[in-house]
This record gives C-alpha cells, structure tokens and sequence, in this order.
C-alpha cells in the first residue's frame, strides 16, 4: 500500500508530479541537492494551485490542503520510510545511477521509478541494490495535465513491484499507465519520431512547413502540425531526443537527425522560446514563416495535403508495427500513449485499420 511519496529533483518534471501526488492526498516528501531549487518550491506550488483552483479544477480548501502534504528535504537521507521514489533529476547517467545507489540504500523497502525520457532504465538502476524494485515512470509535461505514464519494466523488474506502482498511478493519481519494455524512446518518443524527422524530409522549395503542418491539422485531426510542435517544444530539447534515440537503435538512416533541424539550432533559432525557429514569434505569438531560415530547402515540387499526410501517417503506422512485433508493447498501449501524448484523435493503429477498411 503505497502512502508516503518521495520526489527527487524539485524542477519542471519533480514540481510537477509532487503537485499531482499531494493533490491526490499522498503525503510528499521532495529532495533536492540545489538549496535554490528546494527553496523556490512552495511559491511554484503555490502558485500552480491557485492557478488550479481559479480554472475551477480544485476548491481552496483542497489547494491548501494539497500544499501542506508537501514538504522539502535538504538530505536525501530524510527521504527513509518512503513506499515510493520517483526520480526526475537531470538526464545524466552517471548521475541518476549514483542517486539510484544511494536511494536503494537509504528506501530499501520502496519502489524505485525513474522518469527518464532517452536513457535506458536498466542501466540507470545498474547500481541499484534491489534491482526488481526497479522501473520506468515516464511522466508527460505538465505531469497535472497530461494523464499518460509510459511505465517501463526491465528484464529484472519483479511484476508485484510493476504491479503495486502501476494500481499506484492508475488508482492513487487517476493516470492512465501503459506498459512498455526498456526500449530506446519507450512508446511516445519512438512511434511519433518519424513526425518530426520525416516531416523535414517532405518540406523543399514548393511544400512549406505551412503546409506539412496544415494536412497535419485538416486530415489528421492533430491539434498541432510538427513544426509547430517543434517550435513548442524547442528545437534543441526535441533534436536531442532524435540523437538520442538515433544512436541507441544503431543510427537507423530513417532516424538520422535532420541537417535542417541542427542548422537552426547551430543558428541559436530555438522555436518559441528565442523568438525564431521554424516560425516567427513576436510577444509569444506567431507571426510568420521563418524565410530567413528556410531558404536553403532543396528545390521541390508542391505536395498535396493527402500526400503529405499518408507520408507522415505511413511512416508512423510503420513504427508502431516495428515496436509491437519486437514484443516491446501492445497495439492498444501504443495507440492509447499517441492519443494521450499528442492529443490526436485516433492512433496509429486506428490510422491503419480506417484505411485498410477504406480500401475497395
Ligand atoms: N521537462 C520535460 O518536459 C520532461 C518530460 C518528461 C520527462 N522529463 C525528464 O525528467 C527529468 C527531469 O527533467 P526536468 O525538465 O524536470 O529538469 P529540470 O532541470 O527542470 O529539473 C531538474 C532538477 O534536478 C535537480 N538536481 C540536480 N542534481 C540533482 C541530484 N543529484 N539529485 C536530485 N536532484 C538534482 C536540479 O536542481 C533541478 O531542480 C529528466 O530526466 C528529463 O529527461 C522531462
């Protein structure tokens, strides 16, 4: 029975999950190494309550409820009697392996959940004492909102511990859990990289980014188009991701990072945050193909949004057949991570079944 909540890394991801957990009435203990980090705490969650209490998703009395069941420790030791530890600390092996030593030792009873998003979770428990206790927690930001937790089991994850932190997250935080092996870029990252790496392959001199992401929108029912996205997102954060999963699956061509993408961010054009990237940005609004950086795209004939889209969605559908006949998840884990992920109307395999339906 899970009832005492530990959060390692009071940033984005560590904030955000401590907010959902105390907001579900668990009792939340958070570390951080940082004293400005750990200080900042209480006026982020503060403010997120109050935010969640003027949008009408929380009574006051429940806001200042959740945030007196979070509290901040300086030593991890403090972090002892814990039932689970969810770890959202900066994406560095080495780090994480060290703290997952340590937390093992200090939590010998709690099960042990990292929230990585590219590296592998078995090799950042390598060091762990009790590595069946052991497990992926991938949360989607902001962890409040987004009800998708890709729950990663390694080959020595023991199912009662998969089992206890998967009724924990269903039950306990009102998420909705899928179940995926250790693979690199886990459901979400892995099936959806072809929409951001395969969509800079169709854009040339006649198709704009305008375009690719208006069939998106039109003909996917996709809220957002990938460059778009992108720009959301942030270049660098998202090309990182690419990289990541490029090298770790062997550096597959249809992985490779896009020489677009890298020339941007070589070029400081980050997407919204610095004002440039595929589109223009002024006073956090778009105002605009970015010309400027798109002009060196190859020369090209004009695609048609039917086109572009059966590109994009082929190339997803592909992706999703590969990670399902590796026996990494189900076809209906994938199609439920996309939908929740992306907030796309249909997955995948949804995509596939319409159209071989379609077909005369
Ligand atoms: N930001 C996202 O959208 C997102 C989404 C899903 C998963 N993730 C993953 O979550 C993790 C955290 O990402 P983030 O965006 O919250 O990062 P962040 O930089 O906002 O926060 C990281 C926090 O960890 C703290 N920290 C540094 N060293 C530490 C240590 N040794 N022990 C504990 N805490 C330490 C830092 O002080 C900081 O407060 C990463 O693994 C990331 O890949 C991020």
């Amino acid at each position: 029975m899970i009832r005492r909540v530990a959060v390692v890394g009071a940033g984005t991801m560590g904030a955000g999950i401590a907010q959902l957990c105390a907001q579900s009435g668990f009792s939340v203990k958070v570390h951080d190494p940082e004293p400005a980090a750990l200080a900042s705490l209480p006026a982020k969650l503060r403010k997120a309550l109050d935010s969640a209490v003027l949008k009408g998703r929380l009574s006051t009395q429940q806001a200042e409820r959740a945030f007196h069941c979070v509290s901040e420790v300086a030593e991890m030791r403090d972090l002892a009697g814990a039932d689970i530890v969810i770890e959202a600390a900066p994406e560095s092996l080495a780090l994480k392996q060290e703290l997952f030593r340590k937390l093992s030792e200090i939590c010998p009873d709690a099960l042990l959940a990292t929230n990585t998003s590219s590296l592998s979770v078995a090799e950042i428990m390598r060091k762990a004492r009790s590595p069946e206790r052991t497990m992926g927690a991938h949360f989607f930001n902001p962890p409040v909102a987004m009800k998708l937790v890709e729950m990663i089991r390694t080959s020595a994850t023991h199912p009662d511990a998969f089992r206890a932190a998967w009724d924990f997250f269903l039950t306990g935080l009102r998420r909705t859990p899928v179940d995926v092996k250790d693979v690199p870029g886990f459901i979400v990252n892995r099936v959806m990289r072809p929409y951001y790496v395969t969509a800079q392959r169709l854009v040339n001199s006649s198709t704009s980014c305008a375009a690719v992401d208006e069939s998106c929108r039109s003909l996917g029912g996709a809220p957002m188009g990938p460059f778009e996205l992108m720009d959301l997102i942030g270049l660098d954060t998202n090309l990182a991701i690419t990289k990541a999963i490029y090298e770790a699956l062997g550096r597959p061509e249809r992985f490779a990072p896009p020489g677009l993408q890298q020339k941007l961010v070589d070029a400081g054009m980050f997407g919204r945050k610095s004002g440039r990237g595929f589109y223009l940005y002024a006073d956090g609004k778009m105002t605009g193909e970015n010309h400027e950086a798109l002009k060196a795209l190859p020369p090209g004939t004009a695609s048609t949004a039917a086109s572009i889209w059966s590109s994009l969605s082929g190339a997803i559908v592909s992706e999703a057949q590969s990670l399902v006949a590796e026996g990494a998840a189900g076809a209906p884990d994938v199609d439920a991570a996309v939908k929740l992920a992306m907030n796309f109307p249909k997955g995948p395999f949804e995509w596939r079944k319409e159209s071989t339906a379609a077909k005369p």
